[in-house]
């Protein structure tokens, strides 16, 4: 093949290709709390997902889960319950309808909804004191979903 047809070859694999497989967050289809499909299509990174997580302004996972394979966590919250051993007691299905929103598994916790963006009661602009201007963002993106449930099932007892 000549080298012009290659790269026109290769060109219209772009232009076809679609877009972006990423799924909003109103989009995203909850069987049961679980939801069998990435959020972003592409696979998940669990060290960035680690990361994710302890990260105060991103998951903040730690403030309320204890996780034993995360020794440099100084002072994890209790109130949530231990993460050892969660891919053993779910699928990666529920685990990602889990982190993009607990409230589909568990009615009425406090875990936050992290791939939401709308239903919140009361949000606020941060620091301005006044109601928001349009949809918020969800707290963490579609990848970064995919990177803490990827880093969840690592968690095997
Ligand atoms: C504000 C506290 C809080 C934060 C922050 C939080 N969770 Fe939770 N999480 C909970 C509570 C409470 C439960 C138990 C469900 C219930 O009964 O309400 C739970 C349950 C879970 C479960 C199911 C555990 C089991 O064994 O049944 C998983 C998995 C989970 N959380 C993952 C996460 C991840 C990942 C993050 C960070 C992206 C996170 N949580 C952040 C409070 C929190």
């Amino acid at each position: 093949m000549k080298r012009t047809t290659v790269l026109a070859l290769v060109l219209s694999a772009v232009a076809t290709a679609p877009a972006m497989a990423e799924t909003a967050p109103g989009d995203v289809v909850y069987e049961e709390g679980a939801v069998a499909a990435s959020l972003s299509g592409a696979p998940g990174d669990p060290e960035n997902g680690a990361k994710v997580m302890t990260t105060a302004a991103k998951g903040n996972c730690v403030a309320c889960h204890v996780i034993e394979s995360m020794p440099n966590v100084q002072f994890p919250g209790t109130i949530a319950p231990a993460l050892d051993g969660v891919a053993d007691r779910y699928s990666e299905a529920q685990l990602r309808g889990l982190v993009a929103n607990a409230k589909m598994t568990f009615e009425g916790t406090f875990m936050p909804a992290f791939y939401k963006t709308e239903g919140f009661i009361r949000p606020g602009a941060a620091y301005t004191g006044k109601a928001p201007e349009g949809p918020l963002p969800p707290i963490l993106t579609a990848q970064e979903i995919e990177d803490v449930v990827a880093y969840l099932l690592t968690l095997k007892e």
